[in-house]
């Protein structure tokens, strides 16, 4: 199978920064196979026209399934969010139902651009099969929550290993695997070890939460006279590759610590607005050399999966709070979802970039809008002119997922009309 996409305006990269090129890309399999040749009689081509390429976004924390849950409990603080609305809902979710709501998680990811998320949630088979039939790529990972003594703490690590064992080789390499405790506060310090220990031992890296809110930091410090950040640091999770998520509340000490253990921190300005969890210290993360990427939680805390918002966001906010319009940069943002993603997954030589030998996991948005117009800076339209409806067609490894706006691989309209009855059943 091979696609040209002829004579597109192209997001690439050059020296470290982005540059937009007039060319064609050509595809062969799963691989950009050369990058300025138009010169090829491809399986399908693709006319660039009016239309504009560049990386497929990658998504670095989010809940997928959690899209079953969208607008069901808005507007209350975290822990009454947390604890009276969603933990009992999820306790009425079937695998079937997983299976439908990563299914609408991962329409909504492509139809705004994203080729790639990081998942962490309970039905991960279930989410594997949708993300195997859609196409999409993933790092999976079950959530962990338990202490060192109890049952339930043990069998759900052993459930993950199954599942990697289960996932081993299929999918082309689309589907790979992270270690998730769910946070400080859900694993006490000898669960912690005990899944660090399984990491170890299937050589994966950490995703957790971390200082997402105000009481997480009160809890840990009454528990452990230690910040969180502290306390992981201190049982050796950043030994190992971690993608830590949120980050609101740090001390100058815990981002020394952060720099230090080359922690990967994943900000989801969206949702930490939306449940009045504040605004992570980004300026001083990127200041200090810190890799930061970027992530839109789950659509219950949302409410969408549109990365095209958050890179609004986090190019916004900043400038706002600390009064000075030159900090997060268009740029340095389209980074928080391409290069810097890429690199905290360990994927920085396949994905992440428009470039030759890299997987084709590209996104063409159709430019020919009013909001693209005059074509000034099409990096900045990007982060501040771009609300992700733009994207007509997206490619993964080397196959088209949508085209012109029709999914390929999904049957929008039976995820919509199955999202529907898992709803009604939920909130009977
Ligand atoms: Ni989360």
């Amino acid at each position: 199978m091979s696609i040209l996409i002829k004579n597109v305006l192209a997001v690439l990269e050059k020296d470290l920064d982005f540059s937009i090129e007039e060319t064609s890309i050509y595809i062969e399999n799963d691989i950009i196979a050369d990058i300025g040749n138009a010169d090829y009689n491809a399986d399908v081509i693709i006319d660039g026209k009016n239309k504009l390429a560049i990386p497929g976004l990658i998504n670095n924390h989010t809940h997928a399934y959690m899209s079953v849950f969208r607008n069901y409990a808005d507007d209350l603080p975290f822990s009454q969010w947390l604890f009276d609305k969603i933990l009992p809902i999820e306790d009425k979710l079937t695998g079937e139902d997983a299976y439908w709501g990563t299914m609408l998680g991962i329409m909504e990811m492509i139809k705004t651009g994203t080729t790639c998320f990081t998942d962490m949630y309970i039905y991960i088979n279930e989410t594997g099969r949708a993300v195997d039939e859609a196409g999409i790529r993933v790092c999976l990972s079950r959530g962990l929550v338990g202490t060192g003594s109890d049952e339930g703490g043990r069998r759900r690590i052993d459930e993950a290993k199954q599942e990697i064992e289960y996932w081993k080789g299929r999918g082309n390499g689309r589907i790979s695997f992270i270690a998730a405790p769910h946070a400080p506060y859900t694993c006490d310090d000898k669960y912690l070890l005990n899944v660090i220990e399984f990491a170890k031992e299937y050589n994966l890296g950490i995703n957790i939460h971390l200082s997402e809110s105000r009481s997480e930091v009160v809890e840990i410090y009454d528990k452990y006279k230690c910040t969180p950040t502290e306390f992981l640091n201190k049982l050796g999770v950043f030994d190992l590759n971690t993608l830590a998520a949120h980050c609101v509340y740090l001390t100058d000490n815990d981002i020394d610590i952060l720099a230090e253990k080359n922690v990967n921190v994943i900000t989801c300005p969206v949702s930490n607005l939306k449940l009045g969890n504040g605004i992570a210290p980004i300026t001083k993360l990127v200041d200090k050399g810190i890799n930061v990427c970027l992530g839109t939680d789950g659509a219950a805390s949302n409410n969408t999966l549109n990365l095209f918002k958050e890179l609004q966001f986090v190019t916004l906010i900043h400038k706002g709070t600390e009064e000075r319009a030159d900090v997060i940069s268009a740029t340095e943002g389209l980074k928080f979802v391409t290069s810097n993603a890429a690199k905290a997954l360990g994927l920085d030589d396949k994905i992440g970039k428009i470039k030759t030998g890299y997987k084709a996991d590209i996104a063409i948005l159709d430019i020919d809008k009013p909001q693209f117009y005059p074509r000034n800076n099409l990096l900045s339209a990007l982060a501040y002119s771009t609300c992700g409806d733009e994207v007509c067609t997206v490619i993964v490894d080397g196959k088209i997922l949508m085209k012109d706006n029709e999914f390929l691989t999904i049957d929008a309209e039976k995820v919509k009309y199955q999202i529907s009855k898992i709803a009604e059943r939920l909130l009977q």
